[in-house]
């Protein structure tokens, strides 16, 4: 089975907690573009669903396969977020922004009752860190904020290289926010739960991809099935 394949299924199990009537934050990349059009078959059948899209791609996804769009300046909560993500550890921390949609994923997310995480079974880790951490930034005195995040890494005994994401033009790659992602190569974040905490408190990092206690279930498609592992 190929990789898209196995996107495919994670995001048809993922389907499978969708009920009439829900708010749904829906997410962005390759696995979660599949979440949309396989929701999109189901809104044509009749299913009532309203969704908040976490990026302007999966906007235009989800107008496409005809999903009803709504803001969380319009409604209170959302039940469910569907999304995928870069990397996932034993306890369901995630890194996501890989595609550079972090800010509005990590929002709704949060304003979500529950998280599903849909993925292929390559991004399961014992230890987050393998995939460059992306970090949203102001370019505004970017120096000065590369050197807080160095100082912040140096607190949980982690270093590596820090670079700043580039556009298929070649000019820094710049987000739905107007801002810029520098992609931070740790290798290993032993404590995640902590850098989160040290990197929330800089004044130039807007956000951040470590996804902590966010998510709860994560739905993970090998070759042996869907692998489905719960928060505790
Ligand atoms: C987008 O910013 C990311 O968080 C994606 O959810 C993440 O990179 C996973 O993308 P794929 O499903 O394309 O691997």
């Amino acid at each position: 089975m190929t990789m898209d394949e196995l996107k495919r299924q994670a995001a048809a199990r993922a389907i499978e907690h969708v009920r009439d009537g829900m708010k749904l934050g829906l997410g962005t990349g390759s696995t979660a573009r599949h979440f949309v059009e396989l929701l999109g078959e189901r809104v044509r059948t009749g299913l009532n669903v309203t969704g908040v899209p976490t990026s302007e791609a999966t906007r235009a996804d989800a107008q496409r396969c005809g999903i009803p769009l709504t803001t969380l300046d319009d409604i209170d909560r959302l039940d469910l977020t569907v999304d995928g993500a870069d990397e996932i550890d034993p306890v369901l921390n995630v890194i996501k922004g890989g595609g550079g949609a972090l800010l509005r994923e990590k929002i709704v997310a949060a304003a979500s009752d529950r998280m599903i995480v849909i993925a292929d079974d390559s991004k399961w880790v014992e230890t987050l860190g393998r995939f460059p951490l992306p970090v949203e930034v102001i370019p505004f005195g970017l120096s000065a904020t590369r050197r807080a995040m160095e100082r912040a890494f140096a607190k949980t005994g982690v270093s590596g290289q820090m670079v700043v994401r580039k556009g298929g033009d070649g000019h820094a790659f710049v987000t739905d926010g107007g801002h810029w992602i520098v992609d931070a190569h740790l290798r290993q974040i032993p404590d995640a739960p902590r850098l989160a905490g040290f990197l929330n408190s800089i004044p130039g990092v807007v956000e951040h991809g470590l996804f902590i206690g966010l998510a709860s279930i994560a739905m993970l498609a090998g070759s042996q099935g869907i692998r489905v592992v719960e928060r505790s």
